[in-house]
Formats: C-alpha cells, structure tokens, sequence
C-alpha cells in the first residue's frame, strides 16, 4: 500500500484522505487482481490475501479500533463497502470460471451423433468357423454331441478299421499324404484323408448308443477352385439298436432345412460305394440353378453334397461293437463346400488365403454368435 500524501491539506483531513485514497487503490489493486485471476486457484489467492485472517482488508479492520470515533465511522463505512465489492467480485468471478470450467468439459466431451458407429477393433469370425457353429447348433438340438481328432492319424484309424483293404485301391482315391513317421502298428502315420476315423476312436472309446459329429481339418492332394489340400468336413455318427436309413433321412432333412434356412427340401439318395457303409449313399439336394448362383430349396435341379450309409458290421466289429446287437448310419459332408452354397463364395482357394478384405466380406461379427432362435445364419 503506497501513501500519497496530498499538499494543501489540514494534518487531519490529509490523514483521511490518505487512508481513503489508499483504499482506493487498494480496492483497484484487488479488483484487478481478481480480474485478471483465470482459474479457481488464482482466485482463491486473491480471496486470501484481501479477506483471509491474514488478509490487507482484515489487518485494515483491526486498525478500526485504534481510531476516533469520527474517524472510524468514515474509514468503516469506506472499508466495508471495500470488503463488500470485492467479496461481491469474487463470487461473481468464480462463477464465471465455473462456467468457463464447464463449457470446456463439454465441449471436450462433445459427442457429433451425425458420425458413424465406432468399429469393433475385433476383427471377423471366418465363415468356416462361422458353419461350424451354425452345425454344431444344428446337431446339438437334434442330441448330437462334439467329437474331436487329431489332424494326423494311424493308417489303422484312418483306412484299416474303416474297412479298406489292405493295399487296395480304395486308399488311392483319397489322394494321402503320407507322412515320413510311422505309427505303434508300423504304418505310416497320414494326414487324415476325411472326418470318417473319428467314428472308430468314438467307439473304441464309448459304447453305444452313440450319437456324435466331428468337425476339423481333412487333407488330400487336390487344389482347384473348388479343392483345396486342406479342407473342412462333418462327420455324423449314430449306432445303437434300431437306427435305419429312414432315421438318416429325417436328421439329414432337419439339418438341411435348418441350415439354409428354407422350410423345403428335396433329397436324393443314389446308391454308392463306400468302404465303410453298406447299403451306401450318396445324397443330392434340390437346387435351382436358372439366375447362374445355385440355390437350394428350390428349382428341379439336384447338387450332391454328401456321402452316407449303414455302418458296415466289419466297422463295428474291428471297434470292439457286435454287429448282431447294434447299428447305425453315418455321414460326412464338406463344410467349406456348405458355406460356399450358403454365403455365395465363388472360390474355395481365397476361403485359405488369409486376406484381410476377403474376411472383412465375407466374415461375421464376433458379436453374433448363431443361434437357433434368431435363425443360424
Ligand atoms: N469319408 C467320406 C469321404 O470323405 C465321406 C463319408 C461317406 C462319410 C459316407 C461317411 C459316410 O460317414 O457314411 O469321402
């Protein structure tokens, strides 16, 4: 607080006008102060330095009593309107940081509902996952459980309990890989040709009745559009004492309808042969092929797409089952094929080629898992 002493003035007149002129420019300083204060803490130091215990207006109040009473009644009044203003200030001050606060937070937290949703940073489910979720589902209403095997297999596993013949050419039309190592039994171990050993490590593990599917990788030595060395297949399994080809038929048609989603479906069985089934079948589904995409559930056109039968009783015997007492069908059919008709892939090699825009089109949200209620697909 700086004195301004004033000429021409009686000693006491000087004396008050000097108190009042350094109130005014106390009252100045503490207003510009408080003006110039631009967040809470500023502020809050001015508010301390003039008002607090401490402060230049409390110290100034103390002084009060040591004066005239004349002269008390006018400094009062003076520092009170003083204290008054610049407590006023404050208040009105810190409302408006509150509000400056405020309007920052808002606008920093601004949300431009015009823009489009966020993307899951997840990337997307591959449509053979996708199918295999959606079978899975499928066989699992109908009292199928999960099988699981390993991708490389015994010779046994794969061929000999199945019923091919030893050296016969029956083993050439699955177009092997053989590997280099050989099994407990002295063959070489292959990479599975097809789904169908998981049916003899079933049963030689489980007595029936027996109700599985088996999904995974299968590998044959074939790469067009629609082969590919690595492919997927299902395997279906049922043994027990009364199983027909009948009841074949009816799962197969259940599964097919729920699948591709139509409330129709036209099969036909003709009469094949497999190693490991006799009678065999293989199965076609009515399509309609006019509009150049096939389409299933419509049209009298047919499109074969799997191989079925009884369980051979040599089968069941070389598991450990007696062919007297128990039967039963089986089945396998290719997954990726089964997408390619379902989702309108045109060619199997990109389904393995592992790139990104492809799965960005052609696959499905981790979010969506199928499920019965809403439709599989
Ligand atoms: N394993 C056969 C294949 O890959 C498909 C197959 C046919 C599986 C008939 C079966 C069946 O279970 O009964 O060509």
């Amino acid at each position: 607080m700086k004195n301004c002493v004033l000429a021409n003035t009686s000693a006491k007149q000087r004396g008050m006008t000097t108190q009042t002129t350094d109130l005014e420019t106390l009252e100045r300083t503490l207003m510009a102060r408080v003006e110039a204060a631009n967040d809470e803490a500023a502020l809050e130091a001015v508010r301390v330095d003039a008002l607090g215990k401490q402060g230049a207006i409390s110290a100034l109040m103390k002084n009060l009593g040591s004066m005239s009473p004349d002269e008390r009644k006018t400094f009062g009044a003076a520092l009170n309107s003083v204290k008054d203003k610049i407590s006023e200030a404050i208040v009105v001050k810190k409302a408006t940081l509150a509000e400056a606060a405020l309007d920052r937070q808002l606008q920093s937290e601004a949300v431009d509902v015009t823009l489009p949703p966020v993307k899951p940073r997840l990337g997307t489910i591959h449509p053979v996952s996708q199918v295999m979720e959606e079978l899975a589902q499928i066989f699992g209403e109908m009292g199928f459980t999960v099988e699981e095997g390993p991708d490389i297999e015994t010779d046994f596993n794969n061929f000999t309990a199945l019923n091919f013949p030893k050296n016969h050419p029956a083993r050439e039309t699955q177009d092997t890989f053989f590997m280099n190592a050989k099994g407990a039994d002295g063959e070489r171990m292959v990479l599975r040709t097809h789904t169908s050993p998981v049916q003899v490590r079933t049963m030689l593990k489980q007595k029936p009745p027996i109700r599985m599917i088996c999904m995974g990788r299968t590998f044959r030595k074939d790469s067009d559009a629609t082969h590919t060395p690595m492919f997927h297949q299902i395997e279906g399994l049922v043994i027990d004492e009364t199983s027909t080809m009948a009841d074949l038929r009816s799962v197969l048609m259940a599964a097919i309808k729920a699948f591709f989603e139509v409330d129709d479906v036209r099969l036909r069985f003709r009469p094949h042969h497999f190693p490991f089934t006799e009678p065999s079948a293989e199965v076609d589904v009515g399509c309609d092929r006019s509009g150049g995409t096939i389409k299933i559930g419509a049209g009298d056109d047919w499109l074969e797409i799997l191989g079925s039968g009884m369980v051979h009783p040599n089968v069941l015997k070389n598991c450990g089952i007696d062919p007297e007492k128990y039967q039963g069908y089986a089945f396998g059919m290719g997954i990726d094929r089964l997408a390619m008709l379902k989702y309108g892939m045109p060619d199997l090699r990109d389904f393995f080629a592992a790139d990104t825009r492809w799965l960005k089109h052609y696959g499905f949200s981790p979010y969506l898992l199928p499920g019965l209620a809403q439709g599989v697909g």
